[in-house]
């Protein structure tokens, strides 16, 4: 049996996924995960789907391959609608963070207190804190991680129904004591830094447009203190 080692962003999935569940793999390509999953004894029945069916025959073949086809069925669907009272752990990663929200977002049923989501979004990250958050889910915790010299987020979510603000700075960032908790100060700067310099970015462009660039800067100028205190005590 080919042994499956799992990225450090596909480890840091994994390390959230909640033990003794139901989980469905959503978009899930290769399968490492469930198969990872299962073979570790995280978890005793998982689904790996895709939308694609070059994927998840992937899929298939590398659950095949790990005699796990009792353990791990595969399903060809679009999101996660199907897996309504299937499942209570969902996996969404390597996708955009707007096709992630569009998932969950057809997806009513993953509103519900015993249901856990490990999202790990490739883009608008901001975009997918402040959207769940709009909707009644809470980020219980967020793992970064590097890999090929790319700064990841991945994320545990729950849903309580409760609307919770969240600051333009932490919509950003994510919470700096996740970061704190992990040991993971130096790569939470490194992930300002390019936030820093994507702000730069759109302040330029902001000001060639002759736009008020008022907001960024501040943001900008909070970030910068932040990681400067940060640094300081690295
Ligand atoms: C880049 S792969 C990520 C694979 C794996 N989850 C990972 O993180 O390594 C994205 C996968 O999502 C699938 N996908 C895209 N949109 C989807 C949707 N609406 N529903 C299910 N799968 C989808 C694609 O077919 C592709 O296999």
């Amino acid at each position: 049996m080919k042994k499956t080692k799992l990225t450090r962003r596909l480890t840091a999935a994994f390390a959230l996924v909640r033990e003794g569940r139901t989980v469905a793999d959503i978009g899930t390509d290769h399968a490492y995960l469930p198969i990872a999953l299962v073979k570790e004894g995280k978890c005793d029945h998982a689904y790996a789907s895709d939308v694609g069916k070059g994927p998840l025959e992937r899929a298939k073949e590398n659950i095949s391959e790990a005699g796990l086809e009792d353990k791990i069925e595969t399903v060809l669907t679009d999101g996660a609608a199907y897996f309504d009272s299937l499942a209570d752990e969902f996996i969404i990663a390597g996708m955009g963070g707007e096709l992630i929200y569009r998932i969950i977002s057809q997806a009513p049923f993953l509103k519900n207190e015993s249901i856990h989501m490990v999202l790990q979004p490739m883009t608008k990250v901001p975009y997918v804190r402040t959207a769940l958050l709009n909707d009644g889910f809470y980020i219980h915790k967020e793992s970064l991680v590097k890999e090929d010299g790319k700064i990841y987020t991945v994320m545990s979510v729950y849903w309580d129904g409760k609307k919770r603000e969240l600051s333009p700075i932490e919509a950003l960032t994510g919470r700096v004591e996740d970061a704190v908790a992990d040991g993971n100060v130096r790569l939470f700067c490194d992930l300002l830094s390019l936030i820093i310099h994507d702000l730069d970015n759109r302040i330029y462009g902001k000001r060639e447009a002759g736009e008020d660039t008022g907001e960024e800067s501040n943001l900008r100028r909070q970030l910068q203190e932040l990681r400067r205190k940060l640094n300081e005590n690295i």
